[in-house]
């Protein structure tokens, strides 16, 4: 297995592969370069027999924030908007947008199928699809430092990674609601108090999460495969199934002038989230 990558650093101790975003002056955003490397790994480790458990944390003071925003990636899809209404081709845009939303799909398709336990160490903040995928994790450590964003409104965007469906179900729809509707920012204590979370570790503690981690991986190996698959089987079908409604809805979004406007401002920072 890969050792190490620009944006994202694979390592594997004993049984464990620790996949560890890594772009910390990006906050840890999420390139299509994490994403492949982020699938690549989730496919590589759930057929390695040699190991039990992998887990994603992050570099530096983020865990991550979420989707990159690139400019130059949402000035091609602006000009590819604009010739298509032009021309009358709707093709370029449209073929772009399904492109991005087809592998942000594969991705949430390849977290809901994992079939070893997926552990989460949440270093810091995470915003957007870095919240929104966590359900899909089976135990999540979080430090009292992080925090929990999503800010689809102020985005013009929508709810993704089955949350939707998911939030509702773990938190109560009062508090999913207040998330992702109105796009409130949880402390990691409120996220333990209302089932989002495993545990919540003192920052400066953080590091003896380890330990559990790789005893769990001492564990019957088969058995933990067997014993995750028999807890999330009767969802699977109907997570694929909210996984494709939202990729739908979301693709829609990238054309509503909302989105343009709540991007042009992230890049000319009149406004932070
Ligand atoms: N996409 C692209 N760039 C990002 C990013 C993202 N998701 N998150 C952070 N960055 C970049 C910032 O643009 C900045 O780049 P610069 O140094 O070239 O200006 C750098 O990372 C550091 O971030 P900065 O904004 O200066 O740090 P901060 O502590 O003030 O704020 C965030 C951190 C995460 C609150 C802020 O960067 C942010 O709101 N990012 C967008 C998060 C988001 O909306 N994600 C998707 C949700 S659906």
């Amino acid at each position: 297995m890969d050792k190490e990558s620009a944006e994202v650093v694979v390592t594997v101790e004993g049984k464990v592969c620790v996949l560890r975003l890594n772009r910390p002056k990006m906050k840890n955003a999420l390139s299509l370069q994490v994403y492949n490397k982020f699938m690549e790994t989730l496919d590589k480790v759930g057929n390695d027999p040699n190991i039990s458990i992998m887990v994603v944390t992050g570099t530096g003071d983020y865990f991550s924030s979420g989707n990159e925003f690139s400019m130059k990636g949402f000035e091609k899809l602006s000009e590819n908007e604009n010739e298509s209404s032009d021309s009358g081709s709707e093709t370029s845009f449209d073929d772009q947008v399904a492109k991005g939303n087809n592998e942000f799909k594969r991705f949430i398709d390849k977290l809901i199928d994992f079939p070893k336990p997926l552990i989460a160490v949440v270093n810091g903040p995470a915003v957007g699809v870095a919240v929104t995928m966590l359900p899909h994790f089976d135990v999540v450590f979080a430090s009292d430092k992080a925090t929990f964003h999503t800010p689809f409104v102020t985005l013009a965007l929508v709810p993704e990674g089955c949350s939707s469906y998911l939030f509702p179900m773990i938190m109560g729809p009062g508090m999913a609601a207040q998330m992702l509707m109105f796009g409130k920012k949880i402390t990691a204590t409120e996220a333990y108090q209302h089932n989002f979370i495993t545990e919540v570790v003192p920052n400066e503690k953080l590091d003896d999460v380890w330990t559990k981690i790789s005893n769990w991986a001492n564990l019957p190996p088969n058995t933990l495969v067997v014993i995750k698959n028999i807890i999330r089987l009767h969802q699977k079908e109907t997570l694929h199934e909210i996984n494709a409604k939202e990729c739908e809805v979301l693709g829609g979004r990238f054309k509503d002038p909302e989105f343009f406007e709540a991007i042009m401002k992230f890049f000319t920072r009149k406004s932070k989230l």
